[in-house]
């Protein structure tokens, strides 16, 4: 009798697989778009893991249904809470004032201070630094050299970042600053190193050259500039710009409360990590799409041609096939696969019960994958977002709802500019002319071998 009422009053749950949690856990580690394929295949939309013992992982349900992801992104922000386990390697990185680890109240305080540098005139006046940037990178190109893209979209994602958030151009500081921050973001791209951060049993300061020693000293150097930099705006008006750390540091929320140097510093370290490698990895996917069918290429170099010299950047941005190749790069190689909540209540969703503690993870890349949404799933086909308009609950590279990505119109803006500029300047040659596939770099994934290209001219 006792066991009949359990059961009854047990929460329906998706199917599951048998396999153990931390098996499943290792396998997407290894292999993260087959496994989610696989699962996809298996037990449809919607898919269910109990919580692993080996790895610090709740239970978690995956799903691509757009009328589940509506229903989580238009939810009260007050279901979620930032799981506090699963994000303890950013803490680590970023510091504890972190917008990706706020909730509530702070959360809103926080993103309404950093939001408006995003948006309207302000973001568009980052437009000619963006140009700048990468003409002087492409500068440095010989004709013949081989490259790998990736690099040379990280360096100018980078340097764009620096300039327009940090408000830090060329000099002694900003070279020591760029590389400081090079070896600092690299530590979450080995798998060697960026193991110290999963585990805090091993972040101990055993001396100067182990990693965790290194790791520690490098975030003392990196605030150390930042903190100078903070103080010498505050003690020089006239040194104050157009930058977002300048913004931010005149920014009041509603009390007329100043942000505080440490939640800066968190904010920049934020913006830096969120924008510099995504923005990187989906340009790449860019280059070797358009250099790998050459029709799309040709359509694209028309719309460039016909262009005025005197076109205005935000004009090029507007340019209808630029636009429709960068949102199908984000679609078919989201560089992020999920949009991550952690259920602070119970919440029912396509029929199915989860308690509080579950993480809900809307899949980008499953759902970009949807054959009744997006027919041909695996064809790199620019047309589809020229013939039709997606909803935010089908189209959702930059995730949705009150946690939506905060850069993301700086990113399609960069995006669009470096690719005008580039294809307007330089003729490229794609050495990866093969299937490529995408690799994961720490939290976010990047095409195999980052694209290698020949400089034709
Ligand atoms: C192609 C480039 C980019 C992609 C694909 C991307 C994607 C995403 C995604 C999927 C999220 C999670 C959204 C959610 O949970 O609903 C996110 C959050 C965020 N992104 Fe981006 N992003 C990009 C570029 C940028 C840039 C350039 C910046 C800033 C300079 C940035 C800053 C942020 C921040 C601060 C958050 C956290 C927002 C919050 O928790 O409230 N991102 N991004």
């Amino acid at each position: 009798m006792t066991t009949a009422t359990s059961r009854s009053d047990k929460p329906k749950l998706p199917p599951s697989s048998k396999v153990p949690p931390s098996i499943i856990a290792i396998q997407a580690i290894l292999d993260q778009f087959g496994t989610l394929e696989q699962f996809e295949r298996k037990y449809g939309e919607i898919f269910y893991s109990p919580k692993s013992t080996l790895f610090p992982l709740p239970p978690y349900v995956i799903f691509s249904n757009p009328q589940a992801i509506e229903q989580v992104f238009t939810a009260d922000p007050d279901f979620f809470e930032v799981g506090q386990q699963s994000t303890a390697p950013v803490r680590v990185l970023l510091g504890d004032n972190s917008l990706v680890l706020l909730n509530g109240k702070e959360h809103r305080r926080q993103r309404k201070l950093l939001m408006p540098p995003f948006h309207g005139e302000r973001m568009k006046s980052y437009g000619q630094t963006m140009v700048d940037v990468t003409q002087e990178v492409i500068s440095q190109w010989q004709v013949g050299q081989t490259i790998s893209i990736r690099d040379y979209t990280q360096q100018i994602s980078l340097e764009i970042i620096l300039r327009t958030i940090f408000g830090i151009n060329k000099g002694q500081r900003y070279d020591r600053l760029k590389g400081i921050l090079v070896d600092y973001l690299e530590t979450f791209n080995s798998p060697l190193t960026s193991f110290f951060l999963f585990f805090p049993w091993l972040q101990k300061d055993l001396g100067a050259l182990t990693p965790w020693s290194k790791f520690l000293q490098q975030k003392r150097q990196i605030r150390e500039i930042l903190q100078w930099e903070c103080e010498r705006r505050r003690n020089n008006p006239e040194a104050m710009g157009e930058d977002i750390l300048s913004l931010l540091l005149e920014a009041r929320d509603e009390d007329g409360k100043p942000m505080s140097d440490v939640e800066i510093e968190d904010e920049l370290m934020t913006m830096l990590f969120a924008g510099h490698e995504t923005t990187a990895s989906s340009l790449a996917w860019s280059f070797y799409w358009l250099h790998r069918l050459p029709k799309i290429k040709q359509k694209f170099q028309e719309e460039l041609d016909s262009l005025a010299s005197n076109t205005e950047l935000t004009d090029i941005a507007k340019l209808p096939y630029l636009s429709a190749i960068v949102s199908e790069t984000l679609r078919l190689n989201p560089v992020i696969v999920f949009v991550g909540r952690q259920l602070k209540k119970p919440m029912e969703l396509m029929g199915y019960q989860f308690q509080s503690g579950t993480s809900i993870f809307p899949s980008i890349y499953l759902t970009h994958q949807r054959p009744d949404i997006y027919p041909e799933p695996k064809k790199f086909k620019p047309e589809r977002f020229i013939e039709k308009q997606f909803s935010p609950y089908e189209y959702l590279p930059f995730g949705g709802g009150h946690r939506r990505c905060l850069g993301y119109a700086f990113a399609l803006y960069e995006m669009k500019l470096v690719l005008a500029t580039i294809m307007s300047q330089v003729k490229l040659e794609l050495l990866d002319n093969r299937p490529l596939k995408s690799t994961r770099r720490g939290f976010t994934f990047s095409p195999d071998g980052g694209v290698r290209m020949k400089i034709r001219g």
